[in-house]
This record gives structure tokens, sequence and C-alpha cells, in this order.
């Protein structure tokens, strides 16, 4: 595995002849991997001729206030992990080698960046399609792998990949879970047992959706108080927001129409932020 830590040497690491037909996947991350990452990179292995990794922890995403500088990260551990998975590339690079003093071009996609988790962390969405788009500007990638835990992000992405008529196609990949089904994520470490413990009413309110839908019903009031209900049991969980969406726009729909609906969930756990959901539908293109 080559790791290259600046952009010129990604470059450089592109150029070489890529065996195979050339078909280049990559999988963006923040590091601090774990299941749900490497699900993404092994979609990759198999679907691509070359697999490239970033890992980059995002400031321009992050609000004032937020966990960016506790983010947990161990580069050496994920290293070690990319290289285990058959990984040809991995880009590292520094804040100032992608956001040098001079930056000012910002990727803004509109509409769908203000709702849900955009309500609460302003900016973040604009942050993460510029960074997004840079990456996917430097590796030029056929494919491009997501993980569907942050379902609103998939969306931003697709949205922006139409609009700009980029040529990668999109693959958002199913939620990893632990055993007791936790959605998989890096910032799971900042829970205290009892968080934990609390923070599975957010699959179990889901199940509880995904059974409701699933069994016939279409009132998308219904749904949210069954969630809330459950997920208020729970006093270690402060509840964000409880959505039920159109998943082409991201609008709150009274009538669930199966096939097109994002229920997702936001809640903090103390200082830690956990979002889940359950998609009826798909996000591609
Ligand atoms: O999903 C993430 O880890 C990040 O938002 C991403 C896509 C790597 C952009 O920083």
């Amino acid at each position: 595995m080559r790791i290259c830590r600046t952009i010129a040497s990604l470059r450089r690491a592109l150029s070489a002849p890529i065996p195979g037909r050339g078909r280049v996947g990559f999988v963006p991350t923040m590091g601090f991997l774990h299941e749900g990452h490497l699900s993404l990179v092994r979609a990759s292995r198999r679907e691509n001729d070359l697999t490239v990794v970033s890992i980059f922890v995002n400031p321009s995403q992050f609000a004032p206030g937020e966990d960016l500088r506790r983010y947990p990260r161990d580069p050496r551990r994920d290293a070690a992990a990319l290289r285990r998975e058959g990984v040809d590339i991995l880009f590292i690079p520094g804040d100032a080698e992608m956001y040098p003093k001079t930056f000012r071009t910002w990727v803004d996609v509109t509409e769908l960046d203000d709702k849900l988790c955009g309500r609460t962390r302003p900016g973040h969405f604009r942050g993460v399609a510029t960074v997004v788009l840079k990456l996917f500007h430097l590796v030029r990638p056929q494919r491009a792998y997501f993980g569907m835990k942050d379902a609103q992000q998939g969306l931003v992405i697709r949205q922006m990949i139409r609009d700009l008529d980029l040529s990668v196609r999109l693959r958002v990949l199913p939620i990893v879970r632990d055993a007791d089904g936790l959605a998989l994520s890096s910032r799971n470490v900042y829970l205290s047992a009892e968080e934990r413990v609390a923070a599975l009413a957010l699959p179990k309110a889901l199940r509880r959706a995904r059974r409701l839908i699933e069994g016939g019903e279409r009132d998308a009031r219904a749904l949210r108080a069954a969630m809330r209900a459950e997920i208020s049991l729970q006093p270690l969980l402060a509840i964000d927001y409880i959505a039920v969406v159109r998943l082409d726009d991201l609008e709150e729909t009274a009538q669930i129409e199966p096939g097109n609906t994002l229920v997702a969930v936001a809640v903090r756990a103390g200082r830690t932020r956990l979002i889940d959901n359950y998609l009826s539908g798909e996000i591609k293109c």
C-alpha cells in the first residue's frame, strides 16, 4: 500500500499504470476505522481494479464547539487495517494540504443541506460537499463508497454528482451494526457504559418503525410518536430530531411512501451526538 501525504504524491501514485481495466474505487473517511468503513473498502476491492482510501478529519465540516479537537484518531492502526484489506493507496493529507491559507471555494448543496442534521449543524454539509468534491477531483474514481448511516450525506453527494455532472458512480452501502444493534460509528468510543446501553433505543425505535411500515402504517405522525415513546424511555438521551421525510427532497411527509422514505433519528447522549436511520428506498446514481 502506498501512503501519500501530499496531493503531489497522490497524483504521482495515480499516474502509474493501473492493472486490469483501470477502474478506481474510492472510500473517503475521517479515520478511526471500524467494520462499517471496512465493508466499504471490501466492496471497492470487489468492484474495482484499484482502491484508494482517504483519511482526513475535515475541519470545515465541524461547527465551532463541536468535537473536531477530540475526534478519535489512530492513523497507525488504520493504516495496518487497510494494508490487511489490500488497499492500494492511502491518502492522508494534513489540514494545510487540503485547505491552504488562500482557500476560498465552497460547495453549497442548497435545500438538502439545511434540513435534519443541517439544522443543528449549520455549515456541516457545505464542509462535506467541498471536501468530497476536492477529493473526487484528486482521485478521479469511477465509484465512490459511503455508509448509509449518514443517509443525508449520501443524498447531498448524490445531488452534487447530478448537478455538476460528475462521472462517478455513488455506492451507499448498508449500515453495519454491533451484535446488539448499535450502528457502528467512530464516535461510539465517547459513550460511557450507561450511555451505550441507552443508545440501543435508537435501533429499537427504528426496528419498530420498520415493522409499522411493513405492517401497512402510512401515517408519519403515528410513526414518529411510536419512536419518540421508545427513545423517551431513556433519560440519558436528548432527542435532536425524529424525522420521516421523502428520500428525494428530504421534505417532511404526512403520508409514508414506501420506497421513497427516510426515517431518521438524531440524539445526544451526554456530549455525543448519535444518528441512525431506516431507509425504505435506495440512494444511488
Ligand atoms: O463520512 C465521513 O466520514 C465524512 O463526512 C467524509 C465523507 C469522509 C467527508 O469528510
